[in-house]
């Protein structure tokens, strides 16, 4: 029997939603737990497959994991240089134990995460700042192993700025002998939130927000606590639902600057929102009811440009405004899947490499696949929107960043649940 998310679309939401700790902050959180033996509190961490997951990682390599509801402890250094291959496989995050173990341990065995749906994801730019720091790093196969008697600060030049790389060269780096500079690093707000969190454990980390992190490394770190960034994709994907669906919601955790870039994809004169600060509140009349165009042309880049996280998701409102919108993915090679899908209950979607052309087409509810997790909250977003029943398979992609999104979206106004077939 498999379950997927039935949604009968085309229903108003209103209502507050109280957002959670952003997962992409919260899973290098919980690797920086284990470079101190005291205890690390995490606060506020969505109930996810991907944090389940990488808690398993942390106990797997010796940590002790305590979970108060969305209250996250882990007490114990690591003590294992590697995790299991079932583990590594279905996590990608399991290459945050490489900076951590090459920091605690002094080796890593673990192996490349291979392709996934969206694109290969190498990881040559972690494995050569690694290198920087003085690990040696071997691939033989799919397995890598690096191995460093002692980490050395050095001058890191980055050849793109990948979140996950910047994110591992910072937790190698904290207990480096020395001063650590990386140029060209990942500006995300995750980031921002886990140097946060790295500094309340007492390492010198500074530029973070910029495209220069400076760390001078410390003896030793201690236990801290501390609450992450709001998850701004998941405050996002609201967003867009409400641009398909119309209504008013107020969405408490979200700024304007979490979301700049999704908020000018989906403003236009009936898309408004209001910040005081706390909580975003945004009122929209549906998408397909407005007469203007509501086009965009945009093109996915590392932060603040367009989250390509994002892309999917807003992909699935332009289906259904006036106007043709050209999308460009730049960041993952293969990230349009969700448009077939979408393209199979009407959608107009021309794809030409990394450029999709969209606009409103004869649309109907119907059945839809995800394959991978911002795609399968792209199709939930599309069937939101479509008057009629549609059934969304592969739900367990949306379950690994989105906490009870059935129940979330009831309490908006939603008929939305979770069937089994
Ligand atoms: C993180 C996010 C993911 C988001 C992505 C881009 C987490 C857990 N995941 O993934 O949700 O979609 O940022 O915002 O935070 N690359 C290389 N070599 C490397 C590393 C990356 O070529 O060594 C390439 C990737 O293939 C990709 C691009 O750089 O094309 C961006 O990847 P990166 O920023 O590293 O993404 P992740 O950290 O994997």
């Amino acid at each position: 029997m498999e379950e997927a998310f039935f949604v009968n679309g085309g229903k108003e939401l209103f209502g507050k939603v109280e957002l959670h700790g952003a997962k992409n902050a919260v899973l290098p959180m919980l690797a920086a737990s284990l470079l101190t033996d005291e205890e690390v509190e995490i606060k506020d961490c969505p109930s996810i497959s991907d944090v389940d997951n990488m808690l398993e990682l942390v106990r797997e390599v010796g940590g002790e994991v305590f979970r108060f509801g969305r209250n996250i402890r882990v007490r114990g250094q690591a003590v294992k240089n590697s995790v299991s291959t079932s583990l590594q496989k279905v996590m990608r995050s399991s290459m945050f134990m490489l900076g951590t173990l090459l920091a605690t341990v002094g080796e890593v065995k673990t192996s490349l995460p291979g392709g996934c749906a969206i694109g290969g994801r190498p990881l040559d730019i972690h494995l050569d700042g690694l290198k920087m720091l003085g690990a040696t790093c071997q691939e033989i196969g799919d397995e890598i192993f690096c191995r460093a008697k002692e980490l050395k600060g050095a001058k890191i030049v980055m050849r793109y700025p990948s979140v996950g790389a910047t994110e591992n060269l910072l937790l190698a780096s904290c207990k480096a002998k020395g001063k650590t500079t990386l140029i060209n690093c990942a500006r995300e707000p995750e980031i921002v939130s886990l140097v946060g969190l790295l500094n309340n454990m007492g390492a010198k980390i500074r530029g973070e927000g910029t495209s220069v992190l400076e760390i001078d490394g410390v003896e030793s770190l201690h236990g801290a606590s501390f609450t992450p960034v709001a998850d701004r994709i998941v405050g996002g994907t609201l967003l867009s639902a409400l641009s398909v669906c119309g209504g008013e919601i107020e969405i408490c955790g979200l700024d304007e600057r979490l979301v700049g870039s999704t908020l000018c994809a989906l403003r236009s004169k009936n898309f408004e929102t209001f910040d005081d600060g706390l909580c975003l509140r945004a009122r929209a009349k549906k998408v397909t009811d407005c007469s203007e165009e509501v086009a965009c042309d945009l093109t996915t880049g590392p932060y603040p440009l367009f989250a390509t996280d994002m892309q999917p998701i807003v992909s699935a409102v332009k289906c259904f405004g006036k106007g043709v919108s050209r999308i460009r993915e730049t960041v993952f090679e293969s990230r349009f899947s969700h448009l077939s899908e979408m393209k199979k209950l009407g959608a107009n979607v021309k794809i030409d490499g990394d450029v999709a052309l969209l606009s409103r087409g004869d649309l109907r509810a119907g059945d839809m696949r995800a394959r991978d997790l911002r795609g399968g909250a792209g199709l939930l977003v599309f069937a939101l929107g479509l008057a009629g029943e549609s059934r969304i398979f592969g739900t367990s992609f949306v379950k690994r960043g989105y906490e009870n999104i059935d129940e979330t979206m009831r309490k908006l106004g939603a008929d939305m649940r979770i069937i089994k077939n």
